[in-house]
């Protein structure tokens, strides 16, 4: 670990200045996609990529990527990177890492005099995070050609269009999926990302590699009832949709963990009431529902569970409902021989490790479906994360970094993946 203290320190020190690029008013930190932050950060990546001499562009869907000539311009890239737009207040190594670990495997590289056979690429991929127009995974999807079914005119919170967002970030909604990458210039795609969940923590190890993303269903649910005085319309008389959601949100645990496994969630993250006055009865309420499987089907049958019972309180709460499918992508497995190339290399290294699912979903769960793509996680201690609380140890950073550059290097010798 000696001789890798100066990535150490580098990384951490850029992790430090993107964190620092997010920074609000109210003192919380956030770099929501698309935003005057989100910018800032992309800005300064850019700089550093540029430092080192990387040519670096934006692709169609505003995935930055970076590149670094292999000895054969014509053979595929080997891809790394993640994500640099964050949660709000979320942490400084959720997808930065992932960005910054790509950046210093090609630094490392330049400065040791090593140029590989295949060039190098690492990727800011887009409004990962998703939450500003409930998606995510915008720039992956696009790069992997896929219609995600996203609007031009759908509204963020201060009602600007996408559209209106995606033109000012240099980007022409249209034509975004001209982003789409030829599989045949990917050799493979490696994201470096921090657990999010408490597992590598709890048994003490540095290191996971990813078997497989859970996939995510998004819904927008609306209830609709009848505004009315607070005072002077009885108990008897009221059709509260405040009241329905409240009902279908407290059974939504008991449901999930009915019908779930170990690795079901179902989350009600955000919600709006109208006219959300103290002396008002709720008249409609709105809602995003979001649940994630390791099992494409569980998720079916969850998600109908869940109507059912929506239709069912709505009824008996005098409220009616519209229920909005968003977003759905599918499990998804890492690639089988990528994942075995991590854990040779994380073996000969004496790297400790274990393999594991990922809850939370990631570019790679797109970038899977059209090339050969795999993850390594690394620890977040106590399992925090999308909040300001998340933490990785610096020796987890180093396992992590070292880990995906002897795979780089593993894998720009083999001539094609299977
Ligand atoms: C992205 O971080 C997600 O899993 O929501
Ligand atoms: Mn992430
Ligand atoms: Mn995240």
């Amino acid at each position: 670990m000696i001789q890798m203290h100066k990535n150490i320190e580098r990384m951490q020190s850029r992790l430090e200045f993107l964190y620092a690029c997010g920074l609000q008013k109210d003192g919380s930190h956030t770099r929501m996609a698309f935003s005057p932050e989100d910018q800032k950060g992309r800005e300064l990546f850019t700089s550093w990529c540029k430092e080192i001499g990387l040519k670096v562009r934006q692709d169609a869907a505003g995935n930055l990527i970076a590149r670094l000539e292999g000895k054969c311009a014509d053979l595929p890239a080997i891809i790394m990177g993640s994500h640099l737009d964050t949660v709000p207040d979320g942490g400084k190594f959720d997808g930065a890492l992932g960005c910054v670990a790509g950046l210093e495997v090609c630094q490392a590289l330049v400065e040791g005099g090593i140029q590989c056979e295949h060039p190098l690429e690492v990727i800011v991929f887009s409004d990962e995070e998703g939450f500003r127009f409930s998606a995510g995974m915008v720039g992956s999807s696009a790069f992997v050609g896929k219609e995600q079914g996203l609007n031009a005119k759908d509204l963020d919170f201060t009602e600007e269009t996408r559209e209106d967002v995606y033109r000012q970030a240099g980007i022409d909604f249209p034509k975004m999926l001209e982003a789409k990458r030829d599989p045949k210039t990917v050799h493979c795609c490696l994201e470096l990302h921090v657990e999010q969940g408490g597992n590598l923590d709890q048994m003490g190890l540095a290191v996971g590699i990813v078997s497989s993303i859970a996939g995510v269903k998004r819904m927008q649910i609306t209830i609709a009832g009848e505004s009315n005085h607070a005072g002077s319309t009885r108990m008897d008389q009221r059709h509260d949709a405040l009241v329905g959601a409240a009902k279908f949100i407290g059974k939504l645990p008991e449901r999930v963990r009915a019908l779930g496994n170990q690795y079901t969630v179902g989350t009600v993250g955000s919600i709006r009431v109208e006219p959300s006055a103290v002396n008002v009865i709720p008249g409609k309420c709105e809602f995003s529902l979001e649940i994630r499987d390791q099992n494409a089907k569980l998720m079916d049958k969850l998600a109908e569970a869940l109507r059912i019972d929506l239709e069912q309180i709505c009824r008996e709460a005098g409220v009616s409902y519209c229920w909005q499918d968003q977003l759905s992508h599918e499990p998804m497995p890492m690639h089988e021989s990528l994942k075995k190339l991590i854990q040779v290399e994380a073996e000969a290294h004496c790297i400790p490790f274990t393999q594991l699912p990922s809850g939370a979903f990631h570019d790679s769960l797109l970038l899977a479906e059209h090339f050969p793509t795999a993850m390594i996680f690394i620890a977040s201690v106590a399992g925090k994360s999308h909040c300001k609380e998340e933490y990785s140890r610096p020796e987890d950073i180093g396992y992590g970094y070292k880990l995906l550059l002897d795979t780089v290097l593993a894998a720009d010798k083999i001539k094609a993946f299977d």
